[in-house]
């Protein structure tokens, strides 16, 4: 809810298309899709549109850094279509027009540059971070547009590249905990919670909002990625390549909650670790609704999948009175409010794995698509920034550095 942030502008400052560089042209650098599918599909063009402010609530941000998610990859080969086309513009799927030229990328860190006359959270200038919904235009362009409700001002520690790792995540992450896994920062401190799939971009966030809320976390992921997963807060590591994971888990004593990012063989002994009969929750990412809309059509596919939905919950409810739920991104800039004070707080680390420049798109999908992921893979759509977050480093670091001599020179002097 909006209504709850806390900074609320004047009018005079909230709207200001003439200063804004997009007023200045029409057409900018975007990576498009024109059609579906796996090979060479992403082109580069200079001639896609400039998004204006279509409606009051709405901002238009000029992009410094994207971030890629499994979602962009299984995108651009078409998956979620027939829901993504549905809920972008219901008329125009009525009429069978097209949703290409598609911008993909979820992510989003950057500035500004122009507001709808009702915005009231930011203006033009500011430096916000935002998770792009899967039905609007993506952040692999030089502006995007969003709704007010969809943004928030960027934490002040970061860089534009390290932001941008950091908002679908969360936002993710966010919605499955709480939303679907009854979790909050004053309940999950007594909690115990398991995220299998840890590794990569949801799980390097979970654990560390976990921490930061006090909860007890157990993960699996490979063995090579124990000393992220460690260090970012991790009490238990099960290595799931090893022969007795499962084993292992059993072992242990049973969980509150399961946020499970992996799916598949894992939801089938995953409900079976919970505490029974106590209210525990299991709740996974990956869920087949869009598959199956893709595949069945959209009456069909969404019928299927809620009466699976329905089958497994009454029957995981049934036999030991554990929750079964699906988890799904959903938009809330105030709830990355929130990570932004927890990140300038030190309790949240962004962890970019790898970063790309704007001209290799492809190769950071590839990057993607080749899995393993140990955090997040970042675009930087200005280069300025990785030198401005170099030198905010090295004045971080040259103030440590001052203080430290001062304090030396003080107990020198004593
Ligand atoms: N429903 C939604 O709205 C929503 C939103 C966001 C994400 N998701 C889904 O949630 C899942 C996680 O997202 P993500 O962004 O974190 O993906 P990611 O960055 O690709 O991370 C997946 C991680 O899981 C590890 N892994 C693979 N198989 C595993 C296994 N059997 N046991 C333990 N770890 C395993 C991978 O590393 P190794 O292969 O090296 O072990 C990798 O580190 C994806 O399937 C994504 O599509 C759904």
């Amino acid at each position: 809810n909006v209504g709850l942030r806390s900074c609320v502008y004047p009018a005079s400052l909230r709207r200001n298309a003439c200063s804004s560089p997009s007023a200045l042209r029409s057409c900018m650098s975007a990576w498009v899709i024109d059609q579906y599918g796996t090979d060479g599909v992403l082109k580069y063009t200079e001639e896609m549109p400039v998004p204006s402010v279509g409606s009051t609530s709405e901002v238009l941000i000029r992009v410094h850094a994207a971030s890629l998610n499994p979602l962009d990859i299984s995108m651009k080969g078409g998956y979620g279509a027939k829901l993504l086309n549905l809920r972008r513009d219901p008329m125009s799927v009525m009429a069978g027009a097209s949703e290409f030229p598609l911008v993909l990328g979820r992510d989003v860190s950057g500035e500004v540059v122009d507001c709808g006359s009702d915005v009231t959270h930011v203006v033009p200038g500011d430096e916000v971070w935002a998770a792009v919904p899967p039905w609007k235009q993506g952040s692999l362009a030089e502006f995007v547009t969003l709704t007010e409700y969809e943004v928030s001002h960027k934490p002040k520690l970061l860089s534009h590249t390290e932001a941008a790792s950091i908002p679908y995540v969360a936002n993710t992450a966010l919605s499955a905990l709480v939303n679907a896994g009854g979790l909050c920062r004053d309940s999950a401190s007594n909690k115990r919670v398991l995220i299998t799939g840890a590794s990569g971009g949801v799980g390097t966030f979970s654990i560390q909002l976990l921490k930061a809320w006090g909860a007890h976390v157990t993960v699996t992921c490979s063995q090579n990625a124990e000393g992220l997963v460690r260090g970012l807060g991790a009490d238990e590591v099960v290595d799931y390549t090893a022969g007795d994971s499962l084993e292992l888990l059993e072992m242990m004593e049973k969980f509150d909650v399961i946020l499970d990012n992996v799916g598949g063989e894992t939801e089938e002994w995953a409900t079976g670790l919970l505490k029974p009969w106590s209210g525990a929750k299991y709740v996974t990412l990956v869920s087949p609704l869009l598959l199956q809309t893709d595949s069945m059509g959209l009456l069909d596919g969404m019928l299927q999948a809620g009466l699976s939905l329905h089958n497994k919950a009454m029957q995981n409810i049934i036999s030991c009175g554990v929750f079964y739920r699906w988890g799904f991104y959903a938009p809330d800039g105030p709830a990355l409010d929130e990570v932004s004070k927890l990140v300038d707080a030190g309790k949240i680390l962004p962890v970019v794995e790898a970063q790309f420049p704007f001209t290799q798109v492809p190769q950071a999908f590839q990057k993607v698509e080749n899995g393993h992921a140990r955090g997040k893979t970042v675009v930087r759509v200005v280069e300025d920034d990785d030198k401005r977050a170099e030198g905010l480093g090295r004045t971080r670091r040259s103030e440590a550095a001052d203080s430290e001599q001062e304090e030396r020179e003080m107990a020198t002097q004593n």
